[in-house]
């Protein structure tokens, strides 16, 4: 195909919008990353990103994929053979529990639907139950992207508490970080797992690890193997504004710009944007007549929406469709979601038109695929939009 006039509509819930700023900031020329320039540059990223997690702890920065973090996160603090406790929210906690598996771990799996996050109350029976103390981490996807579905992360700290038990709490927060409300230290998370190409408005290529007292002290007699991963020379180089191997120097410029804008904008306002864009797409499901996956409101994710086709349709085709003719992509249905829901993203550098753009697409688009559903979808959205 030939050239597409206007901007693409990157409303996948991850990777997203790069605002100007951050494109801007991206192209500036690579430095030496042993300078003194350099240095500079990273006091500010780690000073930044200490505000994002909300912690005075330690963040760890590497040049990776989400998925890098999350095995930064356990080989950092298990050894071979612990157990740890994991919980079938949907397709991204079911690959942290592999990545476990494969780095020789035990891990108990509590199977869930994908249409909820964690059950606090299982938290602490699990716990309560292990006399042993054989649970060595309770690891918790914060905001599932692959249904839509954020665990109350302050109920599973509190059920972590009742159960008075002693394992590191990790939690994976690379859909809702810079998105949905997130305390780090009051929630006293030991290792919280992040990545840039989300709610830091970055593409990808940085994972990132906020580390407690606690998780560097079991770091210390932590057996898995570990080398690129290793927190001890990232932590003893980065206290110099160096790192132990090149960084991804003009990612680190364009999160600079980001953490200023998230910062700029005040973390607040952003949680709350995020709570009222998410609202606004949910009355328009509802309006459209369709199911939203998620099945606890308590529980529905401020970064994406994840929505149920009707029985019969492939929301696959419905996708190519939107895709095709309003060069709009929206996310796939993941693992055994495949074909069954797609999902609408509106985290990151999003405003209410974005929105409303967005939503105009799908509308056409169940319209165009001849999917059954009632037309007025983008104007329950429209009309709780403009009354705030
Ligand atoms: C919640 C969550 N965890 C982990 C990952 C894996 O991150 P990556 O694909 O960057 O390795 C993703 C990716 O979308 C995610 O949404």
């Amino acid at each position: 195909m030939g050239h597409i006039s206007g901007r693409h509509f990157l409303q996948i819930p991850g990777p997203t919008n790069v605002p100007d700023r951050v494109l801007r900031a991206l192209s500036q020329a690579t430095i030496d990353h042993r300078g003194p320039e350099f240095a500079q540059l990273a006091r500010e990223v780690f000073h930044g990103l200490q505000q994002i997690f909300k912690t005075t702890g330690t963040v760890v920065i590497y040049p990776s994929s989400g998925t890098g973090a999350w095995e930064a996160s356990l080989v950092n603090t298990l050894s071979p053979g612990d157990k740890v406790l994991m919980f079938e929210t949907g397709q991204f906690a079911t690959l942290w529990r592999n990545v476990a598996l494969k780095l020789g771990l035990e891990v108990d799996f509590v199977p869930g639907d994908w249409r909820h996050g964690v059950d606090p109350a299982v938290v602490e029976e699990k716990l309560s139950a292990d006399r042993a103390r054989k649970i060595k981490a309770v690891a918790v996807v914060h905001n599932e992207t692959s249904t839509g579905a954020a665990s109350r992360l302050g109920e599973v700290r509190k059920a972590i508490d009742r159960a008075g038990h002693p394992a590191l709490f990790m939690v994976d927060t690379i859909s809702s970080l810079g998105s949905i409300d997130y305390r780090h230290e009051e929630w006293r998370v030991d290792v919280s797992v992040g990545c840039s190409q989300k709610g830091l408005m970055l593409p990808p290529g940085i994972g990132l690890n906020a580390v407690s007292r606690k998780a560097l002290d079991a770091s210390k007699s932590a057996k898995l193997p570990r080398s690129y991963w290793d927190w001890e020379a990232m932590i003893r180089d980065n206290k110099t504004g160096f790192f132990p191997y090149t960084p991804a120097t003009n990612l680190l410029y364009g999160l600079r710009e980001s953490l200023r804008m998230l910062l700029e904008e005040g973390l607040d306002h952003v949680f709350s944007r995020h709570l009222r864009h998410a609202e606004a797409t949910r009355r328009a499901v509802r309006a459209w007549g369709l199911e939203i996956l998620c099945l606890n409101p308590e529980e529905y994710s401020p970064s994406l929406t994840t929505v149920v086709m009707p029985e019969g349709h492939d929301a696959d085709a419905l996708r190519k469709v939107i895709l095709e003719k309003f060069d709009l992509s929206l996310g796939t249905g993941l693992g055994k979601l495949k074909g069954k829901v797609f999902r609408i993203g509106h985290l990151g550098d999003f405003n209410d038109l974005m929105l409303a753009g967005t939503l105009c697409g799908v509308e056409m688009g169940l319209f165009l695929a001849g999917i059954p559903h009632s037309r007025g979808g983008v104007a329950a959205a429209l009309d709780f939009l403009s009354s705030r």
